[in-house]
């Protein structure tokens, strides 16, 4: 037995050597440099896992970002001199990456419709009235908000007859809309649980069966709430206008990302003070990877056990280890050996944010002061526009705004949503997956050795949150792998839900 176990040993560690000489790239290092594609959440949490769960093992981390600044889809703008968030913007109380790198970070929270700063004396707009417009009139309006000077009691009223509405159009469908949305955050915080007793996953199907909601993506949002016993009313209404806000999209999207995004219409949601993008910069420079921008791939090579990355600048970086954090469906990476992955489409959010006042004819008011400070809307053909929120109120005549919408805003149509216009600032956002069910989704491992793919988590949802913990299990993944390679044998296993007990304990 012991002689056994000697020679075991000796043939595993001649394996691990020469496993770690073919990822290290040569003599220089043992230790593999680990290559990573965009330094959006998802790329900034796998460089801050990596380092963390391998106990500053992983140190050799190269963020290669095509942009002048990190943080991707988490990015503001500046209109007229004011900073808004131009496309993630809002965060779950049960976010538990996101709140904790805030909290780590030393960064300051902001809760949603909370006073702006006191050195202005513009205010932020409440966001509860809302009015859900069909192209000819609004079919609902919650109550103008109260006065900012009225009196707690006052406002605590306020806010229930504002429930008492709501209710008096939805009914008891209501309950049971939020009984759908908590029953999905409850498994999702599943992801949340302690290393020892939560799998690593080896694809998103086997991450989502795991937590029992990978059901929810082979049906639609409208199929779920149905037979969750929701009026048609409801979703044909304050669900769809809660779609089309957050995604772009109508109830055919799956249950699951319709699900998260009605998560984003519960009470308590937050940002980080002076723009979520401070949370990717924060967790990069901790991580201590090097950063390198205005760096763009555009090809991928795998030979000798090392991948060469080149870069649109005729940079070339060796990576034993590469991930990539970002969608590659609108991108012209080219693979050698090829990889394949199902194809997907991006919905493009047209983020327009105008400093003006609304026309009121528009909408058939006689006053901007009538216009809610949420327009939602139905879906409709021929409303140009999927939502118009007020960012900030500098005076009656005077208001910063975000419209989204599925085609650009040309300058002739926003002439006649808007009276006055000071300022305009466009964005076309390759903005999320156009989800549709059954969804398919990418492997995580793309090629069998080691490229790592963090975005094909973005079929069941897309947000900052799940950009996190779907990074944290790549992160768990690569580890496992580099241990499997360097402990027991040269031969790659993928973990699958079939091997719950493997887990990286370092
Ligand atoms: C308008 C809008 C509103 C949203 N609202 C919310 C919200 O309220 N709450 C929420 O949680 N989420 C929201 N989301 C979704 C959320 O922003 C995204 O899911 C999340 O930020 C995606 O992060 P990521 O790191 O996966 O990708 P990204 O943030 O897109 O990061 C990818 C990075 O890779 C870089 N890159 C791409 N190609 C290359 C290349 N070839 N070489 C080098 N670098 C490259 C890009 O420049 C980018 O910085 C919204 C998104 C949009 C567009
Ligand atoms: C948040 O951080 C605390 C302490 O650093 C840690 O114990 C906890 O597990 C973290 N939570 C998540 C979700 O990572
Ligand atoms: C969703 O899909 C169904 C069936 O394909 C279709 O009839 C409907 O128009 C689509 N849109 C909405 C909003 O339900
Ligand atoms: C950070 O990385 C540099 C090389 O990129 C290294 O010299 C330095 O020791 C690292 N610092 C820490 C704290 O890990
Ligand atoms: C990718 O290449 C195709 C065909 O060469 C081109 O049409 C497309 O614009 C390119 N996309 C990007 C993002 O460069
Ligand atoms: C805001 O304050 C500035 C001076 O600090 C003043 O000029 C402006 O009129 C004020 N605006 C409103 C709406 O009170």
């Amino acid at each position: 037995m012991a002689g056994a176990n000697f020679s075991l040993l000796l043939l595993s560690l001649l394996f691990s050597i020469s496993a770690f000489l073919q990822i290290g790239g040569g003599v220089a290092s043992s230790r593999p440099r680990v290559c990573v594609i965009g330094g959006g959440i998802a790329g900034s949490s796998v460089s801050h896992f990596l380092k963390e769960y391998s106990g500053g093992a992983v140190d050799d981390i190269v963020i290669l970002e095509r942009n002048g600044v990190v943080g991707g889809r988490m990015a503001t703008i500046n209109l007229g001199g004011d900073i808004f968030e131009a496309g993630g913007t809002i965060l779950h109380p049960k976010n538990l990456h996101a709140l904790n790198f805030t909290t780590f970070l030393h960064l300051q929270r902001k809760v949603n419709g909370a006073a702006a700063s006191s050195n202005s004396n513009a205010s932020s707009p409440s966001s509860s009235w809302l009015g859900i417009w069909d192209g000819r009139g609004f079919v609902f309006k919650t109550l103008n908000p109260p006065p900012r000077s009225s009196s707690a009691i006052y406002k605590k009223i306020h806010s229930f007859l504002n429930a008492l509405l709501i209710f008096r159009r939805y009914g008891f469908s209501l309950l049971r809309m939020n009984r759908f949305v908590q029953r999905m955050l409850e498994r999702f915080l599943l992801y949340y649980k302690d290393l020892a007793s939560r799998p690593v996953f080896g694809s998103v199907e086997d991450m989502l069966k795991w937590s029992d909601l990978y059901g929810l993506t082979r049906r639609t949002l409208r199929e779920e709430l149905a037979d969750a016993g929701l009026s048609p009313l409801l979703i044909s209404e304050l669900v769809t206008v809660i779609m089309r806000i957050n995604y772009g999209q109508d109830v055919n999207i799956s249950g699951l990302a319709g699900a998260v995004s009605l998560a984003g219409s519960d009470p308590g949601l937050w940002s980080v003070e002076g723009g979520n993008w401070q949370i990717a910069a924060g967790l990069i420079k901790h991580a201590n990877a090097s950063l390198h921008l205005h760096e763009e791939i555009t090809s991928i090579s795998y030979s000798g056990g090392n991948y060469e990355l080149s870069s649109k600048k005729g940079n070339h970086y060796s990576c034993g280890v590469v991930v990539i954090a970002t969608p590659l469906d609108e991108l012209n990476i080219s693979f050698t050996p090829s990889v394949s992955i199902p194809s997907r489409n991006l919905q493009h959010t047209h983020a327009t944010f105008v400093r003006g006042l609304l026309n009121p004819a528009y909408f058939g008011a006689t006053s901007a002061a009538e216009i809610p400070n949420l327009v939602g809307t139905l879906e409709v053909a021929n409303i140009p526009f999927s939502s118009i929120s007020v960012l900030k109120i500098y005076s009656e005549e005077d208001k910063a705004y975000k419209v989204f919408s599925r085609l650009p805003m040309e300058d002739s149509l926003l002439d006649r949503i808007f009276s006055a216009r000071k300022y305009t600032v466009r964005i076309n956002w390759p903005a999320y997956p156009h989800y549709k069910a059954p969804e398919n989704f990418a492997p995580y491992l793309l090629d069998g050795q080691h490229l790592y793919y963090i975005n094909s988590f973005e079929n069941a949802a897309s947000t900052i949150e799940t950009g996190a913990v779907a990074a944290e299990n790549v992160a768990r993944l690569i580890l496992s792998r580099m241990l499997d390679i360097s402990s027991s044998s040269s031969n790659i296993r993928t973990v699958s839900s079939g091997q719950r007990d493997l887990h990286v304990d370092l």
